[in-house]
């Protein structure tokens, strides 16, 4: 068993924030943990925590798409969340997704960076504000700052781009809501990671 594979296992049992008590699975992440890329997203939703495979709902095949638009599948990447497991209120009996708050980011760093530091990922790529200020700085501006490249602790560097679901609430008849800034931000990410792998094969 791999050191990610044993991190997983363990994580699977986590009861260390309160998002477990609501749970149905842990959302560790999947892909080639070889990848030079790595795709952190926010966190999973309905779809992901009953399947515990990260990004398979709506943005989820949205993100597909963007990849796809790139000739790049999800066997290419890594992809994991900030927080592992859903957050959503569910004061009104129908539970509603929400970011999760700084003290779940916080505590279930525990997880991500250990997964980070055993993949050693070229480049993250940061998709929405909330997984741009755990990895980049806190007070990252998603609309001003996506698609720039910044110094990052777990990676070479580090870029952060719109989110899927953020994207699918902007469409209209008229705009693509940024679904073309998400494929450029991936070819870039990706462009990048191939590069600097390269380099370093190269020395
Ligand atoms: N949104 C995310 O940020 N992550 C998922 O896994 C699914 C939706």
């Amino acid at each position: 068993m791999t050191t990610l594979d044993q991190l997983k296992q363990a994580a699977s049992i986590c009861t260390k924030c309160g998002l477990h008590e609501r749970r149905t699975n842990v959302v560790f992440g999947e892909g080639d943990p070889n990848s030079p890329l790595v795709l952190v997203g926010e966190g999973p939703g309905d779809q992901e925590d009953k399947t515990g495979r990260p990004f398979v709902g709506r943005s989820g095949q949205l993100l597909d798409r963007a990849l796809a638009d790139n000739g790049l599948s999800r066997s290419d990447i890594y992809i994991c969340n900030t927080v592992k497991c859903r957050a959503a209120d569910w004061s009104t009996g129908k539970p509603q997704n929400r970011p999760p708050t700084p003290q779940e980011t916080a505590t279930c760093r525990d997880w991500l960076i250990p997964q980070l530091a055993e993949i050693k990922p070229w480049v993250i790529l940061a998709i929405g504000a909330p997984s741009a200020k755990n990895l980049i700085k806190k007070d990252f501006k998603i609309t001003k700052e996506r698609g720039l490249y910044f110094p990052c602790e777990f990676a070479k560097t580090a870029i952060a781009t719109l989110h899927p679901s953020y994207i699918l609430r902007q469409q209209n008849i008229s705009g693509d809501g940024g679904y073309s800034l998400l494929v450029t931000d991936i070819k870039r990410a990706w462009e990048t990671a191939l590069e600097l792998r390269k380099k370093h094969e190269s020395l």
